[in-house]
């Protein structure tokens, strides 16, 4: 029996694997092969100083995967024909190159979703929470508590919609502090996948669908991936032209309505309880289900905000979209749809196609959260401070403007951006901007149809950075905003 010459790596962390991959390399590159019987596993196992278990292991994971057969009274042998040469059916080992598989990409990959702003030294990112400020210490406690008290039985397939605590606790919130009730909530990871899910439950290819003519480019993208085509509403200083969208109805078949009400993604407008009424009733008398993102509802600072469009919905054409991406942070992947009960099952039904159902373990910890009030009392910090940021940035640029740089705002009344004119090239200011380590977006971004921009605005965030930051990032911009 001839001695195998075996050359080890350390791709695995266990010996019997790192054998048995040294093994499968001498087979494939023909120091050992095919039919060829192996030594006995005592006589390898004294050549590499091992326990004969070992190479037992060894072997049989070589025989699962298919490159040795065990032969009674023969010991193992490599297999006649090796797997990745079946097809050449050949005795030889015999390499052959072969040419990359080229796919057919039928989905191309969207542009929306690139987020690369947290690479900047200045982020004015719109949406940014500052994840910095979010207690972790406290809620480890809440994770640990999850785990040391686990809920055993939710934490297997089933209940689909969400952890019943969770649902429970977020119910309650949305009832006490939004005026929701009457719907079921169904949890998800995050508005984004409430928005694909929905798209592809209501919506055929070719089927219409309005959104505001400038807004949130991933749930455009949701629902042109479910084949909807989308018309543009007309918007305002004051929101979204309701007039416009009842000529719109007139002209097509609408299916769908799409709307940050609270404050319009990206202008901050908040649309008027007037408007809201004129919408909800020509969606009503039309058959359109609306959508209602409120992806930032907590962060509204002088006044209680508006109730959501969902919390006055006697026809139940409602779908209230929750996220806790802003009041957490994006990457907890947590958020909620509340939904007439007739169109909830539907909904859990096709999500569990993509991904059962959320993470459990985390919804028992946040539920723990919530019941405790620590969540409450982040939300009360986070709206103090974003507050104050909201007021650095705003006494800044209107230090600007009394210098007599021409730019104009109104201030939002919540949200965690201001939409600024500045009169001039903003998509060139942007650009000028990240290249001194600023970023920000100009109103092409979030344009629907490029026809219509203006190229005026940009967006800045002053939710995600300290107040220092956001001085030095605008000192910064200054002499930018006053180029000619
Ligand atoms: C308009 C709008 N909707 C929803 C979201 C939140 O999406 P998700 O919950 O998928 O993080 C954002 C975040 O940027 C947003 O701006």
């Amino acid at each position: 029996m001839k001695t195998l010459t075996l050359s080890f790596d350390s791709t695995h962390t266990k010996r019997y694997l790192q054998i048995a991959a040294a093994i499968r390399r001498a087979i494939e590159n023909g120091t050992v092969t095919p039919s060829e019987k192996l030594p006995s596993a005592r006589a390898l196992a004294a050549q590499l100083s091992v326990n004969r278990h070992t190479i037992m292991a060894a072997y049989d994971e070589l025989v699962a995967q298919g490159w040795v057969e065990a032969k009674q009274r023969q010991g193992y042998t490599v297999v006649r024909t090796l797997p990745v040469y079946r097809a050449l059916v050949n005795d030889k080992v015999h390499v052959k190159t072969v040419d990359k598989h080229a796919w057919r990409i039928v989905k191309p990959s969207q542009e929306s979703f690139n987020r690369p702003a947290h690479d900047y030294v200045f982020n004015f990112a719109g949406g940014n929470p500052d994840i910095e400020q979010f207690p972790f210490n406290e809620f480890r406690g809440f994770i640990n508590d999850a785990l040391n008290r686990p809920t055993v039985k939710e934490l297997n397939y089933g209940d689909n919609a969400g952890f019943q605590p969770f649902i429970k606790e977020v119910s309650t919130y949305l009832r006490r502090v939004r005026a929701i009730t009457d719907k079921e909530v169904i949890v998800v990871n995050g508005s984004q996948e409430a928005l694909y899910v929905v798209s592809q439950v209501l919506l055929k290819v070719g089927d219409k669908v309005a959104v505001e003519n400038l807004g949130y480019r991933p749930a455009w993208s949701a629902l042109q991936n479910a084949g909807a085509e989308l018309i543009g509403i007309k918007q305002t200083e004051q929101g979204i032209d309701v007039d416009d969208f009842e000529s719109l109805i007139k002209q097509h078949k609408i299916r769908l309505l799409y709307l940050t009400p609270l404050h319009q993604y990206p202008t901050t407008v908040t649309l008027s309880a007037e408007k809201r009424v004129k919408i909800y009733r020509l969606a009503q008398q039309y058959n359109i289900p609306i959508i209602e993102d409120d992806y930032d509802h907590e962060f509204h600072y002088n006044s209680q905000p508006l109730p959501p469009m969902a919390a006055n919905d006697p026809a139940g054409i409602v779908i209230y979209l929750s996220s806790f991406s802003k009041i957490m942070f994006p990457g907890i992947r947590l958020g909620i749809i509340a939904v007439d009960k007739v169109l909830a099952p539907h909904i859990v039904s096709y999500r569990s196609l993509i991904n059962h159902k959320a993470n459990v373990l985390l919804q028992d910890a946040v539920a723990r959260w919530m019941s405790d009030g620590g969540f409450e009392r982040h939300l009360r910090k986070a709206t103090r401070q974003y507050q104050k940021r909201r007021k650095c940035m705003v006494e800044l640029l209107n230090a600007f403007i009394d210098e007599g740089i021409a730019i104009e705002f109104t201030m939002p009344k919540g949200g965690m951006a201001l939409w600024v004119n500045i009169g001039k090239n903003a998509q060139e200011i942007a650009d000028l901007a990240k290249s001194q380590g600023i970023f920000l977006l100009a109103e092409s971004a979030f344009h629907l149809n490029q026809k219509n921009n203006e190229n005026k605005f940009i967006r800045l965030g002053f939710a995600g950075q300290s107040e220092a930051k956001i001085k030095q990032g605008l000192m910064l911009l200054k002499p930018l905003l006053n180029k000619k």
